[in-house]
């Protein structure tokens, strides 16, 4: 189906899917296939030297996992997608191909806790550095903390777990008046409720585990390509190196630009990245992905209108001393909620108990529907304590910086009857703080 030709709900269904090329299955098949007869010898010269595009081999390309590439590409219209077997899995491949040889990123505090704490104890060990920018909201200062080797700025479109918004546009302007890309991790957003490509973002990645799946039963990650971003040579001399395994029927070397044009950065995730260090989405987990994507803009109305109901019981509680979520009353992103989340800013929200960590842990304890788990964007109602869970690799000096105090709680809000949701709190607030 023609990419972009319809709209969101209709492209959320249909895109990157042609029931004529595949027997008229009405459902995605499972291509259960390592690899793919190469139907001789000349065909097989003309797949390795680029001149026919082809399946090969399922750790690098699968027709399951490419219909769930393009639907994804389709719903945020990127120009390329690559679908890998985690959110960390892209996130890592993203920062390999872009400071390849080494380099820093300009970062922010506000991130998944395994962003973080990878970002800052295992991504030095390969020569990437991470600057963690209190200035993040301020891009003026921002500005002064871009160094010579700095390759990219990455964010989170909505900042885990305090909720976090940033001014993107301002952000892009900035990365792009130094030739650098705007990196931005849509997870909690998810495409139906942010864009980041329409805010001037040129890479994009996911956790497809969370809302886009949405059914908290598969592991799964999606990086996502505008196709915009031009890589100029002095910064990024990997796109512009030629290589044997991309040569031509003549065996002469060539280029990721050479040989993928505007999708050299996906080009090179995958034949670099994916081909040699393999984490392969399979074509099972790429059907799990596509069958909730199905349902993704109907699940976030749902959950954004639950998630907002919730938010105002907890304004309105003495057992809460702070509320964090971006139309909350108190919030000071009430004025970003509206210019970049006009449909909802999702439905994860965080609150500070109020009483001690220890009657936090109570609190969670006492949950009878909220499910206590590291995870997000589930149809089911989940709940965890940051500091010990999802952020429990931070120290404190990182805890602080993250501005995440000990007696933080988040909440995913799922699709069960928010007056439930309601009552299932109250009841632990009254045991956590009787
Ligand atoms: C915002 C965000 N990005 C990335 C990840 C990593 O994704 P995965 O668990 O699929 O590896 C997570 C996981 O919690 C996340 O919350």
């Amino acid at each position: 189906m023609a990419k972009n030709k319809f709209n969101f709900d209709t492209l959320k269904i249909r895109a990157g899917y042609e029931p004529k090329d595949h027997n008229y299955c009405v459902s995605v098949p499972i291509y259960q296939t390592t690899s793919y007869d190469l139907g001789g010898t000349q065909r097989a010269k003309r797949i390795v030297t680029y001149q026919e595009n082809a399946w090969l081999y399922s750790r690098i390309n699968n027709p399951t996992v490419d219909v769930l590439e393009k639907r994804v590409a389709a719903l945020d219209g990127a120009a390329a997608a690559l679908a890998l077997s985690s959110g960390m899995a892209a996130i890592t491949y993203t920062f390999f191909a872009i400071a390849e040889g080494g380099g820093r990123i300009l970062t922010s505090p506000y991130l998944y806790g395994g962003s973080f704490d990878s970002f800052k104890s295992i991504f030095p060990r390969f020569g990437i550095k991470f600057d963690f920018s209190p200035n993040i909201e301020n891009v003026k200062e921002l500005e002064k903390e871009i160094k010579p080797d700095t390759k990219a700025i990455f964010i989170e479109s909505i900042g885990n777990p305090l909720v976090t918004l940033l001014d993107i546009e301002a952000l892009s302007a900035l990365a792009h008046k130094h030739n650098i890309p705007l990196i931005v991790d849509n997870t909690v957003a998810t495409p139906y409720l942010f864009n980041p490509f329409e805010h001037g973002a040129d890479i994009v990645v996911y956790s497809a585990t969370k809302g886009l799946s949405g059914h908290g039963n598969v592991i799964a990650g999606i990086i996502l390509d505008s196709g915009n971003f031009e890589w100029k040579e002095a910064k990024f001399p990997q796109f512009y190196k030629k290589h044997y395994t991309l040569r031509d029927e003549n065996a002469v070397k060539r280029s990721y630009l050479e040989v993928f044009k505007n999708i050299a950065f996906i080009g090179k995730a995958r034949m670099d990245y994916l081909n040699y260090f393999g984490s392969s989405l399979s074509p099972f987990d790429a059907y799990l992905v596509l069958i909730g994507i199905e349902t993704l803009s109907e699940r976030l109305q749902k959950q954004v209108s639950n998630t907002k109901k919730i938010v105002e019981y907890l304004e309105n509680s003495s057992y809460v001393s702070k509320v964090n979520y971006p139309t909350a009353k108190n919030s000071s992103y009430n004025e970003l909620a509206k210019k970049y989340f006009p449909k909802g800013t999702g439905s994860v929200l965080s609150f500070e108990i109020n009483g001690s960590q220890e009657q936090g842990q109570k609190f969670i304890d006492a949950l009878k529907i909220f499910t206590y788990l590291a995870n997000l964007g589930d149809a089911k109602s989940l709940v965890i304590d940051p500091f010990k869970v999802t952020h429990g690799e931070l120290t404190n000096d990182d805890l602080a910086l993250a501005k995440i105090p000990l007696n933080l709680i988040r909440l995913s809000i799922g699709l069960e009857d928010p007056d439930d949701l309601i009552a299932d709190l109250d009841q632990a607030f009254k045991e956590a703080l009787k």
